[in-house]
């Protein structure tokens, strides 16, 4: 039994794994996990910890996916609700979708009983009022329907880049019966375009697991991990041979090909069904954030959590390694 989650993720770890070492199930204990991380105020970027579109409006994503049946729940434009990951849990459990949005996966989370509450709280304002100060570098008050967002939000997060902050929370287990699972969630990017999905509740851009080969998931710019289909690449280079450093090596090369639109840092976690795994952030410039770190746990090796130190790199450290492909 293992479990990965990244340094956001702290509010639920300790949860997630007491709940695999009592044999509750991968998706379980991760569903279980996320939504403390959703539910904590001081999460980054997430449920409560959320950050408002450009418009001022917090927006959650999330998304949950079982590695022995390649079988998922995703949900995203999730306004009404704080534990997104439950939606999404409740589609892969009870749905014959994949994914909901909007109105109809509330409409969906409504009908299956999961406590309605806005992520929207009076710090999430002020934070967009800060934000949106800083950013756009105009007074909020005057945004209206007739003002064009789109320039706004284009100055906003590519001038910002580097600086606004923006995360993701992601966890990937095994349970005691061998099954592989990987969970996320996300407000996205602050001062997003409203209606702007990201990476997160999306298949093989922001998480995939296969029971046969193991899981990988992305944090931060969303935007490269679906231009390059970043988790499953990690996955499939596994299928094909590769371990599972290689595999994300290879995904990082990927990166290298990505020209244009929105390129800052991703951060992919890559774990192989043994509990072998390699986190890497990836910076497209120069002045990418500092290291992230990373939860891990694994039965046999330790029964406490360790906090680990991923590798950053940059375009040049990638191209200058010699690859299988
Ligand atoms: N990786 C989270 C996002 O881009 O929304």
């Amino acid at each position: 039994m293992f479990l990965l989650a990244n340094e956001d993720g702290k509010a639920g770890v300790d949860q997630a794994v007491e709940l695999l070492n009592n044999n509750n199930t991968a998706i379980n204990s991760i569903v279980a996990g996320i939504s403390m991380v959703e539910e904590d105020p001081h999460s980054k970027i997430v449920g409560l910890g959320g950050l408002a579109d450009i418009g001022g409006d917090v927006t959650l994503d999330a998304a949950i996916m079982d590695g022995e049946n390649i079988d998922f729940g995703a949900v995203a434009g999730i306004k009404k609700y704080v534990n997104a990951i439950k939606i999404a849990a409740a589609i892969l459990h009870d749905s014959p979708h994949c994914m909901l949005v909007a109105e109809g996966a509330e409409r969906y989370a409504r009908e299956k009983n999961i406590p309605q509450r806005s992520p929207r709280l009076r710090k999430s304002e002020d934070q967009w009022r800060e934000l949106f100060k800083s950013y756009v570098n105009e007074d909020p008050s005057v945004l209206s329907d007739k003002v064009a967002l789109a320039q706004w939000c284009k100055k906003a997060i590519l001038g910002a880049h580097g600086h606004l902050f923006k995360d993701t929370t992601i966890y990937m287990a095994k349970d005691h019966k061998e099954n592989i699972a990987v969970g996320t969630s996300t407000s996205g990017w602050p001062l997003k375009y409203p209606g702007r999905v990201g990476d997160s509740p999306i298949c093989g851009a922001g998480f995939y697991a296969d029971n046969q080969w193991g899981a990988a998931a992305c944090t931060n710019t969303g935007e490269m991990a679906l231009r390059a289909n970043t988790a499953f690449a990690v996955v499939q280079y596994m299928k094909i041979g590769l371990s599972v450093e290689e595999a994300v090596y290879q995904a990082m090369k990927d990166l290298t090909s990505l020209k244009g639109g929105l390129l800052s840092d991703l951060i992919v976690y890559g774990i192989d069904k043994h509990g072998k795994h390699k986190v890497v952030c990836y910076h497209s410039k120069p002045n990418g954030e500092p290291a992230p770190k990373f939860w891990y746990w694994h039965k046999n090796h330790s029964t406490d959590l360790e906090l680990i130190v991923a590798e950053t790199m940059f375009k040049d450290d990638i191209l200058s390694m010699n690859h299988k492909f």
